[in-house]
């Protein structure tokens, strides 16, 4: 009977002029032709394919790659499916005749880069491939037409963010199983249509709040939850429970199996059932700072700054001036508290202020800097003014830098006392130290 039947449907296809591909099943439902090849044995697309086909599946065959010519001409094409075969790479202009596609299954291959044009894709399925990363412009053709985006199971660290944000129609998202390590704040806000979100064993270890969260019925386990409510699940990720998920945590849902990670003594416990209290965050505590630097002028300053706290502190560096200092042409400012001045210049001296904070305060530290004028010695002796030109002088001038408590041995000579100490520098460490510090440099020359 199903000889029969399949006869027919062979006699269809071969009436209206088209040979059905060998061992396929093509399916002339008019007006519209579908062709099923699944598990043929293929190693390319066929070529003998009706090019008004409506939907054309390929799946589970052992195809490597996706040419410019296979899918050439079928602009009546809606659905294509190409979940699991071998492919490993995709033309860029494989699908770019496919003008009314609307749903591509490409889930179970060898993937690793993405870059698709087509203007009315609905459902783009990358499930189990290895994508480590998406361009930022991969999904720009279709990024108000999309419904449905399965990313899941691949090695994805980072995700087009941005891109994701103006999937405006976006109803399911799934990112689950992969290597995601921060979501950033804001981005589902415009997603109103996001009904599903599935970010299931990544790496994250907080989750932003997000208008959208809000949208998460507050009893999930209740049945017929209102359509415009939301599905979010993220079990699986190393979570860090501390006072930035509480917000989650007042959500007070009890359908997945969340557990938390850290810190220590909330590890491994059940997210749903650690009290509110103890979602806590400490305040940064300085716990290393540079001490007073004493520095010759036109020199490197590196100035320390290091705070703890839960979540890590960031630091942030403030000149004598009061200005907030940023990374610019002789500022370098790191994520670790550490604040590099290129060249430093006598208007640097002064107090430098930092100033560590996180969600739960902040705390300040000031660190000393005097920047020392070149003694104007140098300037009096027969030698060259040119410090290129002199080459032992800038060996010296690298290792000038002293700081407080100062190793009084060093540079303790006799003839220090030929030595005019700088006013600046004076009246900041006293007669002693600041000869010891300076004529250390008038020592060598
Ligand atoms: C597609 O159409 C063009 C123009 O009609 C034709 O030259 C070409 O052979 C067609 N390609 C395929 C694969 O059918
Ligand atoms: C440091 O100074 C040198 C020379 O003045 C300059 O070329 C370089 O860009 C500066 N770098 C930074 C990070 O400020
Ligand atoms: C400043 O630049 C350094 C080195 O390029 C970088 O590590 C640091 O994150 C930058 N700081 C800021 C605040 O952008
Ligand atoms: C901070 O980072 C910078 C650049 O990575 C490095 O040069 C500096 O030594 C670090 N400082 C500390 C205190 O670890
Ligand atoms: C830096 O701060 C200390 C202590 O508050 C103060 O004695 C000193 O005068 C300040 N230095 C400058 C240059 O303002
Ligand atoms: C060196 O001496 C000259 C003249 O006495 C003066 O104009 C110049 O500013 C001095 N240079 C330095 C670096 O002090
Ligand atoms: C001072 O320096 C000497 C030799 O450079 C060293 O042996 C000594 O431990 C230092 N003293 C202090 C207090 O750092």
């Amino acid at each position: 009977m199903e000889r029969l039947w399949f006869s027919l449907l062979l006699l269809a296809a071969v009436c209206r002029g088209q040979p059905c591909p060998k061992r396929c099943m093509c399916q002339s439902l008019s007006p519209s032709l579908a062709i099923l090849c699944s598990k043929t044995g293929l190693l390319f697309v066929p070529t003998a394919i009706d090019r008004r086909t409506v939907e054309l599946r390929l799946q589970e065959n052992f195809i490597t790659a996706v040419r410019r010519k296979d899918f050439a001409n079928m602009t009546s094409l809606l659905h294509l499916t190409l979940s699991k075969n071998t492919i490993s790479q995709i033309l860029p202009s494989a699908f770019s005749d496919l003008r009314r596609l609307r749903a591509l299954h490409l889930d179970s291959n060898r993937i690793t880069v993405i870059k698709v044009s087509l203007t009315n894709l609905r459902h783009l399925i990358l499930a189990n491939n290895q994508l480590h990363s998406i361009s930022p412009h991969a999904f720009d053709d279709f990024l108000s037409t999309l419904e449905d985006l399965d990313l899941s199971y691949n090695n994805l660290i980072q995700v087009p963010w941005e891109t994701i944000g103006h999937l405006t129609n976006v109803n399911t998202l799934n990112m689950d199983h992969n290597l995601i390590e921060n979501v950033p704040q804001g981005v589902f806000t415009n997603l109103h249509k996001l009904a599903r979100l599935d970010m299931t064993s990544n790496k994250l270890k907080k989750i932003p709040p997000d208008p959208l969260f809000l949208r998460i019925p507050v009893y999930a386990k209740s049945k017929g939850s209102p359509l415009s409510s939301l599905v979010l699940s993220f079990g699986g990720n190393p979570l860090h429970c501390n006072c930035e998920l509480l917000w989650l945590r007042r959500l007070t849902r009890e359908d997945d199996l969340e557990t938390c990670a850290s810190p220590s003594d909330l590890s491994a416990k059940y997210f749903w059932t650690i009290p509110e209290e103890e979602f806590i965050c400490d305040p940064p505590v300085l716990t290393r700072r540079s001490p007073l630097t004493i520095i010759m002028e036109g020199q490197p300053a590196s100035l320390k700054c290091k705070a703890n706290g839960d979540p890590e502190p960031e630091v942030h560096w403030i000149s004598p001036e009061g200005r907030l200092i940023s990374n610019g042409s002789r500022t370098l400012v790191f994520p670790n508290g550490s604040l590099e001045i290129n060249v430093t210049s006598q208007k640097d001296s002064g107090n430098f202020t930092c100033i560590a904070s996180n969600a739960a305060g902040e705390s300040t530290g000031r660190v000393e800097v005097v920047v020392t004028a070149v003694p104007h010695l140098a300037n009096s002796t027969s030698r060259s003014r040119d410090p290129s030109s002199e080459p032992a002088l800038s060996d010296i001038l690298t290792s000038s830098k002293v700081s407080l408590p100062n190793n009084e041995t060093r540079g303790a000579d006799r003839r220090v006392s030929l030595m005019r100490p700088d006013d600046s520098c004076l009246k900041h460490l006293g007669l002693f130290e600041c000869m010891t510090a300076k004529c250390f440099f008038l020592y060598f020359l």
